[in-house]
C-alpha cells in the first residue's frame, strides 16, 4: 500500500466525560474523516450479555456476544439510547477489562480503519487504549481529559433530567470507580500514551480543544494524505 492511500489512524483515548467523544467527534468533521466511539461497541456487548441474562463479568456470558461484533454494526446497535443507562454503564467496564472482548474489539477498528465508511482518508477512534494498544503506530495521538470534579460536573448536567434522584456527588463517586476500573484494569489499562498530545479541557472550550488537536494534526501529517476519496479537503478552514 502506497504512503498514501494508507489511511491516517488519528488516537483519542481518556477518561469517562473528559470531552473526548465531543474532541473526536469535530475534528472527524473538520478532517472529513470517519469517527468511531468504540466505548458503544463495548456498551452493545453488555447490554446484549445482559438482555440474554447473563452475568457481564462472566466470560463465558460474553464469548457468545463477541461473536456477533462484526464491522459494520448497524446505527440500531450502536446508538441505540439504552446503551446510556446505568444498568448497561456499570456493566460496561467489565466487558472492557476482558481480553477476549478486546480481541473482537480490536479487530473491529482494524477492519473499520481498513475499510472507512464513504471512504475517508483517515478514521478519528476514540476509546480507553486507541494509542497504547490498538494503534500504537498511529499518526497522531491525543490523551484528553480534565479534573475528576469538572467531568462529574457535565456528566452530572447531561443526566439529571433523566435521573431525578441524582446528586453531583453520586456522579463523582461513579465516575471515580469507572476510572480506578479503566485505569488498574490488567489488560490494556487506561494511560496516555509516551507520544500522546495531552489535552486537558478542564479550562479550554470545546472550540479551543479542537483549533490544538488540528494544530497537532497540521504539524505532523502532509496535507496530501488529508484528503479522501472524494477530493473533498476542509482542513484548515
Ligand atoms: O467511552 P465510554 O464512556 O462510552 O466507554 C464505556 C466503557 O467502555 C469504559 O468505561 C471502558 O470500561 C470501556 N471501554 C474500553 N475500551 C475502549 C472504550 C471503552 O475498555 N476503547
Amino acid at each position: 500500500m502506497s504512503e498514501q492511500s494508507r489511511k491516517v489512524i488519528v488516537a483519542v483515548d481518556g477518561p469517562a466525560a473528559s470531552g473526548k467523544g465531543t474532541f473526536a467527534k469535530a475534528l472527524a468533521a473538520r478532517l472529513d474523516y470517519a469517527y468511531l466511539d468504540t466505548g458503544s461497541i463495548y456498551r452493545a456487548i453488555a447490554h446484549e450479555v445482559l438482555e440474554r441474562g447473563g452475568d457481564p463479568t462472566n466470560v463465558e456470558d460474553v464469548k457468545p456476544v463477541l461473536e456477533t461484533i462484526k464491522y459494520p454494526l448497524p446505527d440500531t446497535v450502536l446508538k441505540n439510547p439504552d446503551l446510556r443507562t446505568p444498568r448497561v454503564e456499570d456493566a460496561t467496564p467489565h466487558i472492557g477489562a476482558m481480553q477476549e472482548a478486546q480481541a473482537a474489539v480490536r479487530s473491529y477498528q482494524e477492519d473499520f480503519v481498513k475499510n472507512p465508511p464513504d471512504n475517508a482518508a483517515g478514521a478519528v477512534l476514540d476509546g480507553r487504549d486507541v494509542g497504547t494498544s490498538v494503534f500504537p503506530q498511529a499518526d497522531v495521538k491525543f490523551y484528553v481529559t480534565a479534573t475528576p470534579e469538572e467531568r462529574a460536573k457535565r456528566r452530572y448536567q447531561q443526566q439529571k433530567d433523566d435521573n431525578p434522584g441524582l446528586t453531583p456527588e453520586m456522579v463523582l463517586k461513579d465516575i471515580t470507580l469507572r476510572d480506578a476500573r479503566d485505569m488498574n484494569r490488567q489488560f490494556s489499562p487506561l494511560r496516555p500514551a509516551d507520544d500522546a498530545h495531552i489535552l486537558d479541557t478542564t479550562e479550554d472550550t470545546p472550540t479551543e480543544t479542537l483549533e490544538k488537536g488540528l494544530a497537532a494534526v497540521k504539524a505532523k501529517i502532509a496535507p496530501p494524505r488529508m484528503k479522501n476519496g472524494t477530493g473533498k479537503f476542509r482542513f484548515g478552514r
